[in-house]
Formats: C-alpha cells, sequence, structure tokens
C-alpha cells in the first residue's frame, strides 16, 4: 500500500462575487514510504496547496488525501511540516521551539502543570539537545532565541522542530530558498542524510531544478491544465543513481525542457 495517495483531487477557493478560483485540478499521486519527492511548478500553481492537503490542514473539493489508506483531516505527529521561515516562535528559545511540539502532542495545551508534565520535561528537553546535536547545532544554542540564529541556524532548528516527533513524513515547502548559496548546499546535504538516516518520507517543494534533481529520488512537476483550468501532475520523473553526474544533468535538463515549454504557453 502507498504511503500517501492523492486521488483525483481537484481544490478550488470561493471568490467574492466571482467563479471559484480552480488550482488543483485532478491531481493523481502514489508515494511509497521511503520515497524523497521533489515538487517543482510555476509560482502559483498549487504546490504549496499540495502539501497543505497532506499536512491535513486543509481538505480538497473533491477527491481523497489518503495518509496510510485513512483520510486525515488534521496535522498530527506523524507529518512534519519546514516552510521557507518564520516556523518559530520568537519568544521561546531553541530548546523551547524544538520540545513544544513534543509537549503539544503528549499533553495538549492545558494540561502542562502537572508533576508528570514536568518529569517528561526534562526527557523532552535530553531528547531536543540530541535532534538539535544531529543538526549540527550545539547545546549552547539551545539556550538562544531565534533572532541571535542566522538563517541557515534558524532553518537547521525547525527541522529539529519537525523531526522531534519522528515524523512518517516530512513536508518542506521551499526551506532553503532564503538561504545563500553555501549554506544552501550544506542543508541539501544536511536533509539527504536526515533522509538516509530515518528513513522518513520527504516531499521537497523546491524553485531549483538543480536542487529537486540533487535531492529527490523522484521529481513531480505541477503545471496548469488550460483546459482543466487548474494543475495537475505534468511531469513525474525517478532520479536515477545520484552518483552518475551525466544522468543527473540528463533529468535536469527534461525538466527545465518541461518547465519551459510551460510557461511558453502562460
Ligand atoms: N486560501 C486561499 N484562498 C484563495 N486562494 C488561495 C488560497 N490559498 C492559495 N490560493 C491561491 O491558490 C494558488 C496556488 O497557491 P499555492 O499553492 O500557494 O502555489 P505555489 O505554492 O505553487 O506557489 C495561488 O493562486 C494562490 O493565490
Ligand atoms: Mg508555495
Amino acid at each position: 500500500m502507498s504511503l500517501i495517495r492523492v486521488d483525483n483531487v481537484h481544490v478550488a477557493y470561493p471568490v467574492h462575487r466571482g467563479p471559484v478560483k480552480k488550482v488543483l485540478c485532478g491531481v493523481n499521486l502514489e508515494i511509497r514510504a521511503g520515497e524523497f519527492i521533489s515538487v517543482v511548478g510555476q509560482t502559483g500553481c498549487g504546490k504549496s496547496t499540495l502539501l497543505r492537503l497532506i499536512l491535513g490542514a486543509e481538505s480538497p473539493t473533491s477527491g481523497r488525501v489518503l495518509i496510510a489508506g485513512e483520510e486525515k483531516n488534521h496535522p498530527d505527529r506523524d507529518r512534519g511540516y519546514v516552510p521557507q521561515k518564520y516556523s518559530l516562535f520568537p519568544d521561546k528559545t531553541v530548546l523551547e521551539n524544538v520540545t513544544f511540539g513534543l509537549e503539544i502532542a503528549e499533553f495538549g495545551l492545558f494540561n502542562r502543570c502537572t508533576p508528570r508534565f514536568f518529569r517528561r520535561r526534562r526527557e523532552f528537553q535530553d531528547e531536543a539537545y540530541a535532534q538539535l546535536r544531529a543538526m549540527g547545532l550545539c547545546d549552547a544554542d539551545g539556550g538562544k532565541y531565534p533572532d541571535q540564529l542566522s538563517g541557515g541556524m534558524q532553518q537547521r532548528v525547525a527541522i529539529a522542530q519537525a523531526l522531534i516527533t519522528k515524523p512518517k513524513i516530512l513536508l518542506m515547502d521551499e526551506a532553503f530558498s532564503a538561504l545563500d548559496p553555501g549554506t544552501r548546499r550544506e542543508m541539501q546535504k544536511l536533509v539527504r542524510r536526515v533522509w538516509r538516516d530515518s528513513g522518513t518520507t520527504i516531499l521537497f517543494v523546491t524553485h531549483n531544478t538543480h536542487e529537486a534533481v540533487f535531492l529527490g529520488t523522484r521529481v513531480v512537476m505541477l503545471a496548469k491544465d488550460e483546459a482543466a483550468g487548474g494543475a495537475r501532475v505534468a511531469m513525474d520523473l525517478a532520479v536515477p543513481g545520484h552518483e552518475s553526474h551525466e544522468e543527473i544533468e540528463a533529468v535536469v535538463r527534461e525538466i527545465e525542457y518541461g518547465a519551459r515549454m510551460d510557461a511558453q504557453r502562460v
């Protein structure tokens, strides 16, 4: 069974006094556990919408999104999410930012003044430190506030925050787009390593074709289908072994050709 199944999904948003705005029009995807899917496509074609559907933060207008065979209408600890920025609470320390997800998952918002909570919090903190170290941060960073960190370090914390609940699925929405090229390359290696070591299934939205092909085991391109009025899957390519530079370049060329065709239509 697929871990994620997107089954003929349509998303349309109501528009004040106008016809609905169609965003996704018949998207189908089958994703197996352990795949690393890069999602590419023009701005506004519905990539973030697709991620929000898989996260359970939004429901399709029609069609179904199944996670391990079930429809899930709310985010839960099995699905982590890393946006481009602003995922950290500015008034919490790095450590508090990372433990927060565990606290909410286990105690909710209102049951946090019990002896058991304070006992568990020590364990959460140990796990958070381990997670921060795995992201290349040191224990002293745990006491800092997000605005004391560089953009790259903030994204390391954001990934630690998403991974602390050991999600089966990690959703990353242009997570490295705001970083300078050097930091971005480091973060790409980091996320490849996380994927290899944890076995987490990753969906990674990016505008950068090289990044998509370098990271993904598969690249999915969304593009607007003019006749349908919304986007669907226009390309779905397996990325062959990452050890061969020629094969990677061939996939990059194929995607860029597809993207040019898409851009010329508009
Ligand atoms: N809640 C919403 N209400 C109305 N329109 C929306 C909403 N969310 C997204 N959209 C529109 O849907 C389209 C796709 O958005 P999005 O998924 O963010 O695209 P992408 O991530 O590919 O740039 C955009 O035109 C956007 O303006
Ligand atoms: Mg987006």
